[in-house]
């Protein structure tokens, strides 16, 4: 595999940087940069990211430690268990990106949920920092002084925002001019038209007796296009009631996407 930037593969999509533009790029500033690309050097995202058509730039925010034990944490004011990430510690980190591309985030199940909606605005900006936290969170201070926006992926608590990290990054660069093999699909998949994806079957046509859907093996666009929307719209009613109920409101304003 070439070098970041190097090469111009033949694959390269128009509107990837491969072609030459400023590629998307994401910073993560974190306590444990060896947990990077992780999941992301793999697969598509992987190679995207091997031919330049994004940029993953890590930084361990324990570089920016000034005391001889390197320590980046402390006890919380007022008592409590665990610790919390020290403020000039992780603004020193924060300045060491202030001139990187896109907005600041930082993980925490506090933030606003990542919905695709975010995550389709996010592909098409210049790129993202973020800021993974450990133990109890960061001091808030540095967080306001810094105008840092939070970002939640879900109702749960995770150890460490690494993960949370590399799940915003899989969503978003997936998006990204050239990184999916198949431009169509996401046009097609849970999300992007309020509604939940219908079900997907391959070969072989019968298996342990469970035939495929017959209208998948008719032959007519049509009428698979019909039985894809309803299955999906099905789902949708069943599953997810609040995305349901928003689909059919924009349907009614004569608007599918959200
Ligand atoms: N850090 C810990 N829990 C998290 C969550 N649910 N989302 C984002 N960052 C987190």
């Amino acid at each position: 595999m070439s070098q970041p930037g190097t090469s111009r593969p033949e694959t390269a999509a128009p509107g990837d940087p491969a072609h030459g533009a400023v590629p998307w790029s994401a910073s993560v500033l974190t306590l444990f940069p060896e947990a990077f690309p992780g999941t992301l050097g793999l697969s598509l995202a992987g190679r995207a990211l091997a031919r330049g058509s994004w940029r993953l730039e890590v930084t361990d925010v324990r570089d920016f430690a000034t005391d001889r034990h390197r320590s980046v944490d402390d006890s919380p004011f007022g008592g409590g268990a665990g610790m919390v990430m020290r403020p000039d510690v992780v603004d020193a980190a924060l300045e060491s990106v202030a001139r990187r591309p896109g907005p600041l985030v930082y993980l925490s199940p506090r933030g606003p949920l990542l919905t695709q909606q975010r995550v389709r605005e996010l592909a098409a900006g210049p790129g993202i920092r973020l800021l993974c936290g450990r133990y109890e969170g960061v001091d808030e201070r540095v967080l306001e002084a810094r105008g840092v926006e939070e970002m939640s992926i879900g109702d749960y608590v995770l150890s460490g925002g690494e993960v949370a990290a590399q799940v915003v990054l899989d969503a978003v660069v997936r998006l990204l001019p050239g990184v999916m093999g198949n431009a169509e699909s996401p046009a097609e998949e849970s999300f992007e038209r309020g509604l939940l994806e219908y079900p997907q079957y391959t070969r072989p046509a019968v298996w342990q007796g469970r035939e495929v859907p017959e209208a998948l093996v008719s032959g007519h666009h049509a009428r698979v296009r019909q039985w894809r929307r309803e299955r999906a719209e099905e789902l949708t009613r069943q599953r997810r009631p609040d995305l349901w109920r928003r689909y059919q409101q924009a349907a009614e304003g004569g608007d599918t996407k959200d």
